[in-house]
């Protein structure tokens, strides 16, 4: 591609210098030893903002492209290392109309293609998951123009879902640790029954060696954290398929405003908000004012 590489290596860090007046606001109220290091965002809303001012949807779409260089730009600033977008899920791809999909996907290129800059001088490394070599090959070709003309950055990972379901990700893991099993046993010029074997063909041995550390680590995420904070714009309490693995112990932040509305401002307000929460991980968190000494029952209320 005729494009000319831009690439600069920086090294990460703070620019909190650069956030408008209202952004700074906010983030000098921040906790910067509680930020989180992996935001997710389930973008939602551009057909809403489009229908409330009479637009084709497609012009939501296409304001919704503005905002996600606008946010991924503050999240660099405050130097969070990982944000994960919601762009195309493979439920989008099968069904939306034909048209829609094609305008998304000229849409991702032409983003691609006007952003790179922009993300080189904001040091963001772009980055993708999802079944993208179902994706044409035009789209392919500028995304891994735009991969490799940002690989060099050294701030904030922007990764795009694109084509992407979270349940087709997790089959994609249980197919990549089978996968690998077999690649492990014809590399030992063995049979698979034959390594099997050798482990004492136990079936439950066997299963053992699949674990949640293997499944994670065959994900399309196995290099990132996990999702400290999930935003969904526009009002909706789902998830979407999206990253279920990933979210199991993610706060939550649902806010009404729609996708094309969304700035590093409200941004910094979910991250605001979120630590505000306390996150406990399945356990009884630090401000329990449970005197642990009185969780298991006595003899008395045992005998009961
Ligand atoms: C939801 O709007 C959003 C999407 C279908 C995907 C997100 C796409 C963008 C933000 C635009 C392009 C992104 C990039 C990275 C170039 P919706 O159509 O479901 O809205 P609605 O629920 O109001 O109809």
């Amino acid at each position: 591609m005729a494009q000319q590489q831009t690439s600069r290596i920086y090294e990460r860090s703070n620019r909190a210098h650069e956030l408008t007046p209202d952004e700074r606001r906010i983030y000098d109220a921040l906790d910067q030893s509680r930020m989180p290091q992996h935001v997710a965002i389930i973008m939602d809303g551009n057909g809403r903002w489009a229908g409330k001012r009479a637009l084709k949807r497609f012009l939501g779409h296409q304001q919704g492209a503005e905002s996600v260089q606008y946010v991924v730009e503050t999240a660099s600033r405050i130097d969070v290392p990982w944000i994960t977008l919601y762009a195309f899920s493979i439920e989008n791809n099968l069904r939306r109309p034909e048209t829609e999909v094609g305008f998304l996907m000229k849409l991702l290129k032409s983003f691609l293609v006007a952003n790179v800059d922009r993300m080189n001088a904001n040091n963001i490394r772009m980055a993708y998951i999802g079944r993208t070599h179902e994706l044409s090959d035009d789209v392919q070709e500028t995304m891994r123009w735009a991969e490799e003309q940002t690989a060099r950055n050294t701030g904030t990972t922007l990764t795009l879902a694109l084509n992407y379901g979270s349940r087709a990700e997790i089959v994609d893991s249980a197919r990549s640790v089978v996968a690998k099993m077999f690649a492990e046993a014809h590399q030992r010029g063995i049979s698979i029954e034959d390594m099997l074997a050798a482990e004492g063909g136990d079936v439950e041995a066997i299963a053992a060696r699949i674990d949640e550390n293997t499944m994670a680590q065959n994900l399309y995420t196995a290099h990132m954290p996990d999702p400290d904070l999930v935003i969904r714009t526009s009002g909706e309490q789902r998830i979407s398929n999206f990253l279920l693995w990933q979210l199991a112990y993610s706060e939550i932040f649902v806010t009404d405003r729609l996708w094309p509305d969304f700035r590093g401002q409200h941004l910094l307000e979910a991250i605001q908000s979120y630590q505000q929460r306390e996150r406990r991980f399945g356990g009884l968190g630090e401000t329990t004012d449970e005197n642990l000494s009185d969780v298991l029952p006595s003899e008395a209320e045992l005998a009961r």
